[in-house]
């Protein structure tokens, strides 16, 4: 009999509603491995990211190594966004407390011994600022070649979010997404041309609850939460940004791609942080990002509904 030959990733995240959907996602795949979770400074500070993550991991039964991420960005002032995600960077349902630690190491370092110690090249999944992936790679670029992609949520071709220009996670660290976009490494970039389209509707949120076990109850709940900020902006659902960079993982022929050549501007009065991408090919470049443009938003709302009905 066949099996599955997984992918090894390391979830790397600033959770935040949708990168812990994306979380549930992602230990639901028989088609991956988690190698390891990292945090990262992003829609709160790194304690808060931390802490969340902890308990998510706890919540989905996912204790592979935890390493904690860098306290800030690599040159700019950490942006925090209590407005988007609540003061404490996850607020809604009451999630357990870790039952378990950090394994001692920081992320950039336990990303470098988990690419390190792995046979297959590993694919990193950032749903935050890119931080610590560039941290890993200016500290070892010798790794490069075992980091088989780069799944993202970041960016946008068409516009931004947090400025008409960019988008929150790029925004936050551009010097880092920079880094990361000129790296060669392969990059899958979920950016918010996708993303805003990745709507769940409250009629969903109702489908996901009736699965009826805790995670599945706790999913439709941040989902609620999440949808009360993007409905007081005239959104129909809530924009599961996170979940795609693990959905493009997981069931690619969901999505339609572009591939561009990306430049991340890191200056500028106007479009600082934004993911500047050559639709044209003016630049004559070769692309270095697959860019997801659109999404089965029935077929995506699916996957997750099959998600949560593989916890118990
Ligand atoms: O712009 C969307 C991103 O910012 C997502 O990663 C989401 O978690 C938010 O904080
Ligand atoms: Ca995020």
């Amino acid at each position: 009999m066949d099996t599955i030959k997984k992918i090894p990733v390391i979830l790397d995240g600033d959770p935040g509603h949708d990168d812990a959907i994306a979380w549930v996602l992602a230990k639901s795949s028989p088609l991956l491995d988690i190698r390891a979770v990292t945090s990262v400074c992003g829609n709160q500070t790194i304690e808060k990211t931390t802490y969340n993550a902890l308990r998510i991991c706890t919540l989905i039964g996912n204790h592979a190594p935890f390493g904690v991420g860098r306290p800030r960005p690599l040159v700019a002032e950490p942006i925090v966004v209590p407005t988007v995600h609540g003061k404490s960077g996850l607020d809604g349902p009451v999630l357990p407390e870790p039952d378990f630690e950090p394994c001692g190491l920081d992320a950039p370092a336990l990303m470098e011994k988990v690419i390190e110690e792995s046979i297959d090249p590993v694919t990193i999944v950032p749903t935050g600022p890119l931080t610590n992936v560039a941290a890993l790679l200016l500290t070892r670029p010798d790794l490069k070649d075992k980091i088989a992609r780069i799944s993202l949520m970041g960016g946008g071709i068409a516009y931004g979010n947090w400025t008409p220009a960019a988008e929150f996670n790029i925004l936050v660290d551009p010097e880092a997404a920079k880094i990361v976009f000129e790296s060669g490494i392969p990059i899958i970039m979920a950016g918010l041309d996708v993303t805003e389209k990745a709507l769940v509707f409250p009629e969903d949120f109702e489908r996901i609850r009736a699965v009826g076990n805790k995670v599945a109850q706790v999913v439709a709940d941040w989902l609620e939460f999440f949808y009360g900020f993007h409905r007081n902006l005239g959104y129909p659902g809530a924009p599961v940004h996170d979940a795609v960079a693990v959905a493009a993982l997981v069931k690619p022929e969901l999505m339609t791609t572009r591939d561009l050549f990306v430049q991340v501007e890191t200056a500028g009065d106007y479009c600082k942080g934004c993911t500047v991408g050559d639709w044209y090919g003016v630049t004559g470049k070769a692309p270095n990002a697959t860019c997801i443009l659109d999404i089965d938003r029935q077929g995506f709302v699916d996957l997750l509904v099959e998600a949560v009905k593989t916890y118990d």
